[in-house]
């Protein structure tokens, strides 16, 4: 295997960061294809926690270059801030962090939009992070975005800025707002792009000469299947290509060079914002999962919701993207629930089913209930270490899924981890 694609399974927030750090230990280049500061991966190494929004997550292997690739959007303030942290921490990122040339820039009044729709009563709320995704993505499907390579260029930057600001206008001034002046817009980029455009490239250029050298790739996904703007449970998505096939649009690889697809499930199910959630619980079950999981927003610091593990919608998870290997994380959290409930199908009212709808309004999930642990898992390094329903519980999912459990978590720590088979292997 050469060149892994990881990418959540569900809702976001599956564990990415500390999947993509443990498997970048063998790897020389980690492209983040997606999604923007919306992202919030967690890495815990030696104790110590870093969240990490637009840096990819093998930052921590010294040994990896990093490519923030052009199916990303860039809030420039952010990704400098992120730099700072890294480097204060004595992470060296110089020679070895790539922006795409491709890829698109944040600019202040998408996020002022962003927050100008969520807190409207007259617009459908989707509970978004509020990072100005939607509009940045908007402004490159309307073909009048701003991309780092324009930089280069201030005349034709501050063109593209204005015909941005001239389509928003009415937009911004119909939700209360100010719209703000090119002036002020350019001033904010070029603010950061001294310090940018060095790491500005061709980055799939980064992705053939390793690919033709033999190198171990990993493409990195931001959010969750779920959240996938065509494949999610759409209207309440992400604008990106969060799926697996995000890493062949988004970083500039063909298909034919993938070599395995590792899909992130939790061993239960969360949500951040609106949408449906079928297997939701508000109930102290539902609590538990969020106090013992710690399920608070990694950017937002919004509760998460929580819910039991649905496995229509990871089988359909699986196969639009092609999963092949699962990473199943916080195995951990479940310790002590005397009964697990897995949900395996739902009634609709149009009738039972096994496969997930597209309108989910309405669905109400159909449970398997399995027997659960009391032990703490937290040590166990060999699946044989587990208690057995906890290895039931695995192969459950298994089964059902038709794909092997390669990694299974039992703890946020990169050595908190059971390496049931080589993702490299
Ligand atoms: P990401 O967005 O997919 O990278 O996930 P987040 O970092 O937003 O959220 C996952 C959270 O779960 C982080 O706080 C991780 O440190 C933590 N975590 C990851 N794996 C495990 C695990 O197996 N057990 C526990 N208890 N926490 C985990
Ligand atoms: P990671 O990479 C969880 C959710 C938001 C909202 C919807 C749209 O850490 O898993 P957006 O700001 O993207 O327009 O919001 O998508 N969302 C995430 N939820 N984890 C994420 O990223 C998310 N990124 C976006 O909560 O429901
Ligand atoms: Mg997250």
């Amino acid at each position: 295997m050469s060149s892994i694609v990881i990418v959540g399974a569900q809702w976001g927030d599956e564990g990415k960061g500390k999947v993509v750090d443990l498997v970048t230990e063998r790897a020389e280049l980690v492209v983040r294809y997606a999604g923007g500061p919306n992202a919030g991966h967690t890495l815990v190494v030696g104790g110590e926690k870093l969240i990490v929004r637009l840096v990819p997550s093998g930052i921590l292997q010294p040994h990896s270059v990093c490519a923030m690739a052009q199916g990303m959007v860039i809030d420039p303030a952010v990704l400098v801030g992120e730099i700072a942290a890294l480097t204060q921490r004595g992470i060296k990122t110089s020679g070895r962090l790539f922006i795409s040339d491709r890829a698109h820039i944040i600019l202040p009044h998408h996020i002022l939009i962003d927050g100008l729709r969520e807190g409207s009563t007259g617009v459908q709320k989707l509970g978004t992070t509020k990072k100005g995704i939607g509009p940045c993505y908007e402004d490159k499907a309307a073909r009048r975005g701003l991309r780092f390579a324009d930089l280069a260029d201030l005349g034709r930057a501050r063109a593209l800025v204005a015909r941005s600001l001239e389509a928003w206008a009415p937009t911004i001034s119909a939700l209360g707002g100010a719209v703000p002046d090119v002036a002020s817009v350019m001033e904010s980029v070029e603010t950061h792009a001294a310090q940018l455009l060095p790491l500005v490239t061709d980055t799939s250029i980064l992705v053939d000469d390793a690919q033709r050298a033999g190198k171990r790739m990993v493409f990195e996904g931001a959010q969750g299947i779920l959240l996938d703007l065509d494949h999610g449970t759409y209207p309440f998505v992400t604008s990106s290509s969060a799926v697996a096939g995000g890493a062949c649009t988004g970083a500039g690889i063909g298909p034919t060079r993938l070599t395995r697809v590792v899909g992130i499930t939790k061993a239960y199910a969360t949500r951040v914002g609106e949408g449906p959630f079928p297997t939701e619980l508000n109930d102290e079950v539902g609590e538990r999962l969020r106090q013992r999981g710690v399920e608070f927003g990694s950017v937002t610091g919004r509760p998460r919701r929580t819910g039991w593990l649905d496995i229509p919608a990871l089988r359909y998870a699986a196969r639009v993207s092609g999963v092949d290997a699962w990473a199943i994380t916080k195995l951990d959290v479940l310790t002590g629930l005397e009964t697990i409930e897995v949900c395996t199908g739902y009634e609709t009212p149009a009738g039972k089913t096994t496969e997930l709808p597209a309108a989910l309004e309405g669905a109400r999930p159909v449970y398997t209930s399995l027997p659960g642990w009391t032990e703490e898992i937290g040590s166990a390094r060999r699946l044989e270490e587990l208690p057995k329903n906890a290895r039931d519980f695995v192969r459950f999912i298994e089964e059902k899924t038709n794909a092997e459990a390669y990694l299974v978590s039992v703890g946020p720590g990169r050595e908190e981890t059971i390496a049931v088979r080589d993702v490299w292997g």
